[in-house]
């Protein structure tokens, strides 16, 4: 059964939110391959974009396969929104709708005026929203709980002002911009709004578990951004959208993965990188990535540890196809025993070979 998000047919409400340095086209494939509904692109400037940088450019890239897509863009002016969204849609790149990044709290992006510094600034918010319109794609912009300094707009204010200027769907992050990413994010400051505009906000921050999406769903948001949970353990997607109901009998992973499944993924996932990203930045991802696919596996700490301590792409990919030879033929629970191989360790390569 496929729901309407931001005038966008998907098939379930678990979203990849945007995260800059992760969400590069293999890893959203990755997440593909596990069920997200939706995904996101990184961040990507509109100033780099306009001044016709190759490698911003880059970050334009739709991996073959993938399902629906937001182009997330960041920029401190409306015309330099606008004339980076204008130059996106010209390569030839099909995105379902244009995010706007108005929730990142790092220094760089806040001293050009972009990212959460637009909640100090909501009429040049609320423009960018109105003019991106105009392009004729769903807009998508992304906020953070806002407390309000005096008389200033406070959560509520702020995404009405935005849906009210054409807005199609507001991600909202339930951390303060002072916060960044540290300590809990609320909740009920995301339902406000929810309740407010049913069908219309997605939840963001903390979205790791059945428990805390259903409660933000049940309250009228319409879909989540899963990120920092989904990194970690990967297979939370399956595990809760089976859990959800959505698509059952097509869900990739509904029960706990197999060894084989998990491998398999990891496989997937390292050839992606290779042939999307070259070595330098596979190696990087595998490493970020393994440890949340093996997660729970008894046994597999060695394994872990091996592929973190490589150099190199050809003896990453190694460990990557010879997987067997440290779980199947038992080297590691024969020696470990398979409760504790974690807690033990040891040198799995010497030990393999
Ligand atoms: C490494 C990293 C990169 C991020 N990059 C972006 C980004 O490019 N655009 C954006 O809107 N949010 C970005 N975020 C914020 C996440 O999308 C998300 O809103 C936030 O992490 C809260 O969710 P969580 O508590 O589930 O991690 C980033 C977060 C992290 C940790």
């Amino acid at each position: 059964m496929a729901i309407t998000v931001g005038r966008i047919s998907i098939e379930n409400p678990l979203m990849l939110s945007p995260l800059a340095g992760i969400t590069i086209p293999a890893v959203r494939r990755l997440f593909w391959r596990l069920g997200v509904g939706l995904a996101h692109t990184e961040m990507v400037s509109c100033a780099g974009l306009i001044r016709d940088n190759g490698k911003t450019e880059r970050m334009l890239h739709r991996a073959p396969d993938e399902g629906p897509l937001v182009l997330q863009l960041f920029a401190g002016d409306v015309k330099t929104l606008v004339g980076g969204a204008e130059v996106a849609l010209s390569l030839g790149n099909h995105f379902q709708a244009i995010g706007i990044n108005m929730a990142c709290p790092m220094p760089k992006v806040l001293k050009k005026g972009a990212g959460a510094r637009l909640l100090d600034r909501m009429d040049v918010a609320v423009d960018m929203v109105r003019e991106l319109k105009s392009l004729g794609l769903p807009v998508w912009p992304k906020i953070r709980k806002i407390v309000p300094d005096g008389d200033g707009p406070d959560t509520l204010r702020f995404a009405s002002a935005l849906i009210d200027a054409g807005a199609d769907n507001v991600g909202i992050h339930g951390r303060t911009a002072p916060q960044r990413y540290e300590g809990r994010s609320d909740p009920e400051e995301v339902l406000k709004v929810a309740r407010r505009f049913p069908g219309m906000i997605s939840a963001s921050g903390d979205m790791t578990d059945f428990e805390s999406i259903s409660h933000m769903m049940d309250g009228g948001c319409v879909s989540v951004f899963m990120a920092r949970g989904a990194i970690s353990d990967p297979f939370v997607i399956p595990r809760i959208r089976s859990k959800m109901g959505y698509n059952i009998g097509n869900c990739p992973f509904p029960q706990e993965p197999t060894l084989e499944e998990r491998a398999g993924l990891f496989a997937s996932l390292a050839e992606d990188l290779l042939s999307l990203h070259g070595e330098r930045v596979a190696l990087v991802m595998l490493k970020r990535f393994m440890s949340g696919l093996f997660r729970g596996v008894p046994g597999c700490g060695p394994y872990k540890r091996s592929i973190a301590s490589v150099s190199d792409w050809p003896q990453a990919m190694d460990l990557v196809l010879d997987w067997r030879r440290y779980f199947e033929r038992g080297i590691w629970n024969e020696r470990y025993g398979t409760e504790h191989g974690d807690a033990r360790g040891g040198d799995p390569q010497a030990e393999a070979r």
